[in-house]
């Protein structure tokens, strides 16, 4: 089974401009379940195939592996799964129905697909049919304005996805609003498709305590990953945390992972993952200062090294 929903399953959330490959891939080692790409426009799939390619590409760690597309057109999105029909170690084709940026959601995509159920269940249908990967998900906030999650759900159940996430915060609650873990468990009573609560879950005592309130068969985690891509050992084996020397490890090899991937530019989109990474470590305010002014990959790397040591 690709994704064994009868142990519970941890997911790192699709992150846009943080879960690339080589984020992934370090997440990977700490035993995530399922990775999933960053949101990809099925737009920018198919009018602009070579570069979209790029941030689909994956580690051979990544099994399983899922691909997010965000879309408005059952047409536009039936001849992007079209495109990654053709693409080799996908597994899972993942619909991004929660985005509330205003670009994309001014589109008709992301969480605006939750103000038309019909159309969302055109959309997801259409994938289904298309596709040849192995399984098809939806990941949905609670709704729009309205929290109506299980009618959300059911109708993600009806056309025939095979698992959804569900991040319990509306489209208007945007980041911040309070999780909603009771919506969760109501939205996981409606449907008999598993389903991976999100939202705010960042160590082992609020996934367990979540998974158990919820009765959900996994959960996704974003943000908690960012500079802490350990958590998912934390998930397994409790609060155990990595010593100073494994992390330095960690951070070293990750930053080379980006700038195998991404070029010498992957050393100042390194810049963020270090602003996390530092937190708690003295003098981490001058080291950010610093490293936001350097580009060269060697004198980055030397840095890294001296602070992180
Ligand atoms: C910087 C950033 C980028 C995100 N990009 C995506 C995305 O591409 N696709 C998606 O479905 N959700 C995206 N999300 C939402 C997260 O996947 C997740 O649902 C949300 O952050 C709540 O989970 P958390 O509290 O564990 O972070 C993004 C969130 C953040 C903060």
């Amino acid at each position: 089974m690709l994704l064994d929903f009868s142990n519970k399953v941890y997911a790192l959330a699709p992150l846009a401009g943080w879960t690339d490959l080589p984020f992934r891939q370090t997440v990977k080692k700490f035993g995530a379940d399922l990775t999933v790409s960053e949101m990809i426009s099925s737009n920018a799939l198919v009018y602009n195939a070579r570069r979209t390619k790029k941030m689909i590409e994956k580690s051979p760690l990544e099994i399983p592996y899922s691909v997010q597309l965000a879309g408005a057109k059952p047409e536009i999105i039936r001849q992007a799964v079209e495109i990654l029909n053709d693409e080799e170690g996908i597994d899972i084709i993942d619909l991004n129905a929660g985005c509330p940026a205003p670009k994309i959601v001014g589109h008709g995509s992301g969480s605006s697909l939750l103000k038309d159920l019909v159309l969302l269940g055109q959309m997801i249908e259409t994938i289904k049919s298309t596709s040849n990967k192995s399984l098809t998900s939806v990941k949905i906030r609670l709704g729009f304005d309205q929290k109506i999650g299980p009618e959300i759900a059911k109708v993600v159940e009806a056309s025939g996805a095979d698992f959804l996430v569900v991040h319990g915060r509306t489209k208007t609650g945007a980041y911040k609003a309070p999780v909603d873990y009771d919506q969760i468990a109501e939205v996981k009573a409606a449907v008999s498709i598993p389903v991976l609560a999100n939202g705010d879950i960042d160590s082992f005592d609020k996934a367990h305590s979540v998974m158990d309130y919820t009765k959900t068969d996994g959960v996704m985690i974003g943000r908690g990953a960012m500079g802490n891509p350990w958590i998912f050992k934390q998930l397994r084996e409790g609060k155990a945390n990595l010593s100073r020397e494994e992390k330095y490890d960690v951070i070293l090899e990750h930053y080379e992972n980006m700038v195998s991937f991404h070029g010498e530019y992957g050393a100042v989109l390194f810049r963020k993952h270090l602003h996390n990474y530092s937190k708690g470590y003295e003098g981490a305010s001058l080291f950010r200062d610093t490293i936001n002014r350097i580009e060269d990959v060697n004198e980055a790397r030397d840095l890294i090294k001296e602070f992180f040591r």
